[in-house]
């Protein structure tokens, strides 16, 4: 697995990194087979990819403690990213703690459940403006004094935002929707973290599993995408048409479609680190390969005029 710089002479991180969300219940769904959520993070920590995703209101810390029992013994093996300040009730949410003396006390359950000293890079989930900005980023940074934490993140902020941010503190690393799907970022946010030397942690690649090729119209009534106006009805049978040029793509190239949609966004740049989600070890081997896929000019043509900007139909919770 490559290796990366994370941001501008940062940690070196894998240039894959791994989703845990996924593993516990966040969307008030069942709790994925704990064991083999486990078996999945030393499978990957095995396979090089030391990059963990996670956040305290994961299942409300479950999936810190997953974490935590994954890694016992091997620390080293991890680079471990945490964000606070989501509040939720049986997957719905709340709204947003964000006070100095919330990420204070935030923190040291985080660092029990997963049984470390450090947070390699914590961050806000959201910002919002209940706190000013200079708060949280300052809770943040005196963190880093204190040495419970390694890196500043941010999460799902503005370009304006993440400059203000990083004139604070510098920024290790933005984590931010990003796939074919939904391209937003890239007329403001991409460029300015390119310019600022903050690296790109781009997550919800398959676009909540659009992109994977597996979907049909319409979707069982439990599926949680039902609640986002892109998987209803007419736009749904429309977009699942756009799927279908990535899904013959991937045929014509003898990958998956969800290897190909994993490797746009990896060719976006060297600065960018796909972050999947997998709750089981059989997805490694797949999604480790899309790291070696490249596109000639023509097909990358073709992905980004079938998936310009805008052209599918509704949005999800990361339309901004
Ligand atoms: N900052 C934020 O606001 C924010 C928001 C959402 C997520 N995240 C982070 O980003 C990570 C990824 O985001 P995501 O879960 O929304 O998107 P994703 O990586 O696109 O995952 C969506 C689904 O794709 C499935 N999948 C993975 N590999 C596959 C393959 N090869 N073939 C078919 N399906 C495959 C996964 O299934 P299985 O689980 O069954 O393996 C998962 O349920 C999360 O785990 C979380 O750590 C951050």
């Amino acid at each position: 697995m490559i290796k990366i710089n994370l941001g501008k002479n940062g940690p070196l991180v894998s240039k894959l990194g791994l989703g845990c969300m996924r593993m516990s219940s966040v969307w008030g769904g069942p709790v994925n087979n704990e064991s083999e959520s486990i078996a999945t993070i030393q499978s990957a920590l095995d396979s090089g990819i030391n990059f963990l995703n996670t956040g305290d209101f994961y299942g409300a810390g479950h999936n810190e403690l997953l974490i935590g029992k994954a890694i016992k013994g091997r620390r080293d093996d991890a680079f471990i990213s945490v964000k606070f300040g989501a509040m939720r009730d049986n997957g719905q949410r709340l709204g947003l703690d964000l006070r100095p003396i919330a990420i204070k006390n935030f923190i040291n359950y985080s660092l029990v459940r997963l049984g470390i000293d450090t947070i390699d890079l914590y961050q806000p989930c959201r910002l919002d403006n209940s706190v000013p900005l200079e708060d949280v980023i300052g809770t943040i940074a005196d963190l880093i004094k204190e040495g419970k934490v390694r890196y500043l993140g941010v999460s799902e902020i503005t370009a304006d935002q993440l400059r203000q941010a990083n004139s604070i503190h510098p920024v290790t690393a933005l984590e931010i929707g990003y796939s074919l799907a939904d391209r937003q970022i890239e007329n403001g946010l991409l460029p300015t973290a390119k310019e600022l030397g903050v690296g790109v942690v781009a997550f919800a690649n398959t676009a909540e599993g659009l992109l994977t090729g597996e979907m049909k119209a319409p979707l069982p009534a439990n599926a949680y995408q039902n609640q986002f106006p892109r998987f209803q009805g007419e736009n749904l049978v429309k977009n699942l048409e756009k799927v279908e040029v990535l899904k013959e793509m991937a045929k014509d190239k003898g990958f998956t479609p969800t290897q190909l949609a994993i490797a746009w966004v990896n060719a976006q740049g060297d600065h960018i680190v796909p972050l999947v989600s997998m709750s089981r070890r059989s997805r490694l081997p797949e999604n480790i390969q899309a790291m070696e896929i490249e596109f000639n000019s023509e097909e990358m043509n073709i992905l980004n005029t079938n998936f310009a900007s805008g052209s599918l139909l509704g949005g999800t919770y990361l339309q901004r």
